[in-house]
This record gives structure tokens, C-alpha cells and sequence, in this order.
């Protein structure tokens, strides 16, 4: 029997999975860091963290399983995207790590724009210049930092600083480097073009493969740290969501995830890069080879609960908030939560986007808050089925996953707000599955990532929309549609003022 390890370097901690051939889970581990927010909207990470969490869960999952090293046929790599390691010439970390979720990069997005040409910028990376993007976050350092730029001799992807850290290797692969601005994600290499319009030379950035092709293998010295054998492939991987995709059987036409993470995205597989005409949906490279795929992406879905409950509610349990939260009516009695705590990005690219209550009357007790929560980031992400319908992409199916899909009552709110069938799938163990089926395909064991998601995926249960509380929520989901629109200007403001 072969087996796989998929390792997921996520914001809240890393996930690193053992898997057989089967795709039966033997064993699991995780272990957390923090993330430090210096100021408001900047969100920073210390990437020897992600290492010291990769070392710790795979000698976990190796020890927990019992499986031999040497059964061990390969390696996937998944994790948060468009974050951006610095190195030096001696492969030194200058400084933390700027995360996907940190908006300080506004004037630094506007600059890159002009310089290559709104028209350029989305002919060649099929996306607007973002904040969360890899691309303004180097440019930030050049304007804000110089000393510590002008050390920089490498930039690496969170994923693919561990992937250094196993291999000794330097790479990335289409589906991550498609979110850095930096790419030409129609032919799935570096832009020379949008290279040079940031003036980033093409050195600092590593080679590219596809997911499933190997890019290295475990060095001597991570050997020793970690238990693996030296030797062992490790494949090219996947940014979070397409890994996630992946390990959701996202592979086909009409297939959509709705993902409840830190972050809120609905992914749909595409044969082609189509691009949203208004530019609110992102267009990447799948981490299926000459594949690609579209995808919403809300910053704070599963992270507006955590925050809710870290700051009104610190010493209840997720199963408890949402146990009080199913007994509150649909609509919260007109209570609405924006959830834009880091600013957003589908359906509104706005860094100052702020998060609110609104609409709080003497009746609203705390559960109210909670289920309103929930309510907001369903109809955030029903934000983004309303512009695929738009772009007349076909949905055949929706999976929904992540964390929130765990609660059966956020399960029912999603499928009541979208009006759509939610499906969950036999396993949902998120990108770091996805990646071990990954590195099944790269080390021959399957043919296809799609061969390798029939054999593994299977739908096990699904959430059947109620068509009376659909219509309620369709009511209150016009008001919803019309508060970012009406705060738009005063959030502007008040990051003026504050910062
Ligand atoms: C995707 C995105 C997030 C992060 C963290 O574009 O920014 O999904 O990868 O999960």
C-alpha cells in the first residue's frame, strides 16, 4: 500500500495529513501560531512559525499512524496564499511575513496599474492589481523599508518558504503564482511584462510547475527533523483554495464549492481563464494541469465568527454559539452584520470596507449577534453565486466546506439565502487532502487529478433550501445588497482618521 502526506500552512495553524492510496485519513495533526496585526488591516505571520508547525504535525501524523517512513511515496504542500516571505542571499527571513489578508498596500496596487496599464494588468494576470496580492507587498517593501529591500535576493509563497525549508529547493507552482500580480496566468509563466512595470527582477522569483509534477525532494537535513526519508518527492502543490478544490472533487464543469475558512470562497473549475468583465471574481490557474479556475473571495467569513466569539463571547464553544444561534428567527428580527473586519474583496475590492451591526433594537440579545454573524457571510458569499449566474456559469452542484460546514445551522442558512442544494462530500479535509491527492498523481499512482478525485469523493449527505424562509431572506437580502453601497464613502472616512 502507498501512502501520501498533504501538509496545509494555513492562517490560524497547519494541518498535515496522512493519507492510504485510498484516500482513507490514517491520521491527522495540527499545531497553531499567531498573527500579529501591527496595525489596523496589516496582518503578519512569522514564517519560521509555519516550519516549526510543519516539523511538529509531520512527526506527528508519522509517529500517530504508525506508517514507515519509507512507505511514505510522496509529499503535497498546500497553504494561505499571496503572502510574501523575503529572503536574503543566504536564504535568512528579513523580516515577518505580509499576509493575503493585510490591506496596506493600496497606494503601492494603484502605482503597479498605472505603471503597466489597467488594460495590460488584466489582459496578461486576468485580475486587478489587489491589496492582498503578492506584487504591491514587494513594492510596499521598496517604499517603506529599503534597508530590508535592498537585502532581498528571493521571494517566496508561504507554502513554498516550507517546501525550501524541506528540499533545499526553490519553486512554486501555477495556482499560487497566479495570485501575485507577477504572473501571466493565460500561459502559466512569470510576466516579463508585469516583472518589469514593477521593476521586481525575475531572479527573486522561483521556477514554476504544475501541482502535481515533483519539485524536489526531502533533504538530509529535514530528514532528521521531521522523520521522513530523505529522498522522498515532493510535488508542486496548491495554493488553499485550489487544493481545497481539489480535495473537494472540483474538477469538472458545473461543480461549485462554497468554503466556510478564515476566508469565504465560492470556486468554480473553468477549461478556459474567463474573466469577470466588473473584475470581482479572480481568475487563477487551477491546480488541475491546463486547467483554471474562478473563484469570490470573501476575507473574513469563518474569521468573523472566530473574532465574534474571541471578543463577545471568549469562553463559549463554536457548537454553542451556533446550538443559540438556530433558535434565533431567520432575518435576526432585521439585525445585519457586514463582514468586511479586513476590508474585502468579492463582491466589493475595497481595503476600507469596515465590518457593522446594523439595525439593533432593545430586543437583540447576544444570540441575535451570533446568528447575524452567520447570516452576513451568507449573504456575502451569496454575493458571489449571484455574479457566477451572471457569467452564465453553470452550476450543476454546490459543495460546501470548510470549517463552517461543520454547523449544520450555518449549513442551512447558506442553503436557505442562496435558494441552492448544499452538498457535503465523504471526506472534508480541505487543501491538505487535496494535496495529498496531489502528490498520488505526480508519483504515478493515479493518472489524473480527476481519476484520483472519482476514486477518493463520493457525496454523503446534502441541506435541501426551505422555501419559505428562502423568501424571507430574499427580502432582507435586498437591504443587505444596499448597506455596503450607502457606507461606502464613510468607511473611506473613517480609515482617514484612524489610519
Ligand atoms: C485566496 C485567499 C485566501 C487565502 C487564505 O485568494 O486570499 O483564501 O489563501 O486562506
Amino acid at each position: 500500500m502507498a501512502y501520501f502526506i498533504g501538509i496545509d500552512i494555513g492562517t490560524s495553524g497547519t494541518k498535515t495529513l496522512l493519507i492510504d492510496q485510498s484516500g482513507k485519513v490514517i491520521a491527522t495533526a495540527t499545531d497553531t501560531y499567531p498573527l500579529s496585526t501591527p496595525r489596523p488591516l496589516w496582518a503578519e505571520q512569522n514564517p519560521d512559525d509555519w516550519w516549526r508547525a510543519t516539523a511538529s504535525t509531520i512527526r506527528e501524523v508519522l509517529s500517530r499512524s504508525g506508517v514507515a517512513s519509507s512507505e511514505i511515496k510522496g509529499i503535497g504542500l498546500s497553504g494561505q496564499m499571496h503572502g510574501a516571505v523575503f529572503l536574503d542571499d543566504r536564504n535568512q527571513v528579513l523580516r515577518p511575513s505580509i499576509l493575503w489578508c493585510d490591506q496596506r498596500t493600496g497606494a503601492e496596487c494603484d502605482w503597479l496599474t498605472e505603471q503597466a496599464g489597467i488594460e495590460k494588468v488584466v489582459d496578461i494576470t486576468c485580475n486587478p492589481v489587489l491589496t492582498g496580492f503578492t506584487a504591491g507587498k514587494i513594492i510596499w517593501l521598496r517604499n517603506h523599508e529599503p534597508e530590508t529591500f535592498a537585502k532581498v535576493a528571493k521571494v517566496l509563497l508561504p507554502k513554498d518558504y516550507v517546501r525550501l525549508k524541506l528540499t533545499g529547493e526553490f519553486a512554486t507552482e501555477v495556482s499560487d503564482a497566479s495570485g501575485t500580480s507577477l504572473f501571466d496566468v493565460k500561459k502559466r509563466r512569470w510576466s516579463e511584462e508585469m516583472l518589469e512595470a514593477a521593476r521586481i527582477p525575475k531572479s527573486w522569483m522561483p521556477p514554476v510547475y504544475e501541482s502535481p509534477e515533483i519539485s524536489g525532494k526531502i533533504s538530509e537535513e529535514a530528514s532528521a527533523l521531521t522523520g521522513l526519508k530523505a529522498g522522498t518527492p515532493v510535488v508542486g502543490g496548491g495554493g488553499d483554495q485550489a487544493a481545497g478544490a481539489v480535495g473537494n472533487g472540483i474538477v469538472e464543469t458545473g461543480i461549485i464549492s462554497s468554503t466556510i475558512g478564515t476566508s469565504g470562497v465560492v470556486f468554480a473549475f473553468s477549461e478556459k481563464p474567463v474573466v469577470d468583465p466588473k473584475l470581482r471574481f479572480h481568475t487563477f490557474c487551477h491546480a488541475v494541469p491546463g486547467k483554471w479556475h474562478i473563484m469570490g473571495v470573501m476575507l473574513s467569513a469563518g474569521g468573523s465568527l472566530r473574532w465574534y466569539r474571541d471578543t463577545f463571547d471568549p469562553d463559549s464553544s463554536y457548537d454553542k454559539i451556533c446550538a443559540e444561534a438556530s433558535a434565533v428567527e431567520p432575518g435576526c428580527e432585521g439585525l445585519f452584520f457586514l463582514p468586511y473586519l479586513t476590508g474585502e474583496r468579492t463582491p466589493y475590492p475595497d481595503p476600507n470596507a469596515r465590518g457593522a451591526f446594523i439595525g439593533a433594537t432593545l430586543r437583540h440579545s447576544r444570540p441575535h449577534f451570533a446568528r447575524a454573524v452567520m447570516e452576513g457571510v451568507a449573504y456575502g458569499l451569496n454575493d458571489s453565486f449571484e455574479i457566477l449566474k451572471e457569467m452564465k456559469v453553470a452550476m450543476s452542484e454546490v459543495r460546501a466546506s470548510g470549517g463552517g460546514a461543520k454547523s449544520e445551522t450555518w449549513r442551512q442558512i447558506q442553503s436557505d439565502i442562496t435558494g441552492l442544494e448544499h452538498m457535503l462530500v465523504n471526506v472534508d479535509e480541505g487543501p491538505a487532502f487535496g494535496v495529498a491527492l496531489l502528490a498520488s498523481v505526480g508519483t504515478g499512482v493515479y493518472s489524473s487529478v480527476e481519476e484520483a478525485c472519482k476514486s477518493t469523493i463520493k457525496v454523503a449527505s446534502s441541506t435541501m433550501p426551505d422555501a419559505g424562509k428562502s423568501q424571507l431572506y430574499q427580502r432582507y437580502r435586498d437591504v443587505y445588497r444596499s448597506l455596503y453601497p450607502a457606507l461606502k464613502d464613510q468607511f473611506a472616512r473613517i480609515s482617514c482618521i484612524s489610519g
